[in-house]
């Protein structure tokens, strides 16, 4: 399969990006390498919304959502609107995944789930702006990753999301997690704390006004960051039970 190799080339033009694009570009065409390359990636997306249909053609300097140096012809920059390709998820070995500041947006697929090997999930964002990169629907997919460390999904709009807490307790290996601004809203109830392996926790900027009992069963737990919520009154005794924390930020509450 030419996916692997198509992806890196994809990345590659994605971390040279962020330069000048051109809309007075003359008559240069793209490179070949690089739209066999762009073409090998639109093959293996399922672009249900029909996005990339201009993707036709010698010129992929023409193409929507690409954009080519006008001096060089090389493709700078690849339009934000490109969700992250389902295929990753055919990745079975990968042990890193950070698509933080790729330029991928919208729907986080759920194929991502089948990355069972997966120790490390960067999806967070880390711009100043307000607006959410990623969307998840559900995140029960992420149930599934049961070698993951590290899950980040700052910024990813997890309104619709009512299964996060579920899915997260189902990863026992889990010892960091950053939820910052994702419109949680709360921390629902959980019968049986599983994510024992906690040590940082990060729930800033969700409009959350209480701390659930079960959080003193997290006992692990060093770093806990709750500032930028609605909290009110004095201090939980759910917090003072934690007894391995050493830092902790409840302010702008
Ligand atoms: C493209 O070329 C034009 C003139 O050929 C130049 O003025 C411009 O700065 C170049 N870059 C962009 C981003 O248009
Ligand atoms: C680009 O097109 C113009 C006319 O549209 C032509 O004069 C020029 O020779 C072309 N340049 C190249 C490099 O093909
Ligand atoms: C992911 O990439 C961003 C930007 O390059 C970086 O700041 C962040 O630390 C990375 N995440 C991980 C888990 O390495
Ligand atoms: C991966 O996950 C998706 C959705 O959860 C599923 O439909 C697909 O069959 C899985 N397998 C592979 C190899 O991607
Ligand atoms: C805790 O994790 C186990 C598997 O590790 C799972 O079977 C159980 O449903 C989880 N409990 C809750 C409350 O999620
Ligand atoms: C918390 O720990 C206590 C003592 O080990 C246990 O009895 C209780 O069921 C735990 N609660 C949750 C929600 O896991």
């Amino acid at each position: 399969m030419g996916i692997p190799t198509s992806i890196l080339v994809l990345f590659a033009l994605l971390f040279l990006a962020e330069l000048e694009l051109c809309s007075t570009r003359s008559n240069l065409s793209c490179i070949e390498s690089e739209r066999e390359a762009l073409v090998k990636f639109k093959e293996s997306l399922t672009d249900t919304s029909n996005r990339l249909s201009s993707w036709v053609g010698e010129d992929c300097c023409t193409w929507n959502e690409v954009g080519c140096s006008n001096k060089t012809g090389h493709v700078l920059k690849l339009d934000q609107r490109i969700g992250i390709p389902e295929f990753l998820g055919s990745l079975r070995s990968l042990r890193y995944l950070n698509l933080s500041s790729t330029g991928f947006e919208g729907m986080v697929p759920h194929h991502l789930g089948n990355l069972s090997s997966l120790m490390y999930l960067d999806l967070g964002s880390r711009t100043l702006d307000y607006s959410n990169i990623f969307t998840v629907d559900s995140l029960w997919w992420a149930s599934a990753l049961s070698s993951l460390k590290y899950l980040n999904l700052d910024k990813v709009m997890l309104r619709e999301a009512t299964d996060w807490l579920d899915a997260i307790n189902m990863l026992p290996s889990l010892s960091e997690l950053s939820l910052v601004d994702c419109e949680l809203g709360g921390i629902p109830p959980l019968s049986r704390v599983n994510i024992t392996s906690l040590t940082s926790l990060d729930l800033q900027g969700n409009n959350i006004d209480s701390i659930p009992l079960w959080l003193s069963n997290v006992s692990r737990l060093v770093n806990l960051r709750v500032n930028y919520n609605l909290f009110q009154g004095s201090v939980p005794d759910t917090i003072g039970k934690l007894t391995s924390l050493t830092f902790l930020d409840l302010s702008m509450n």
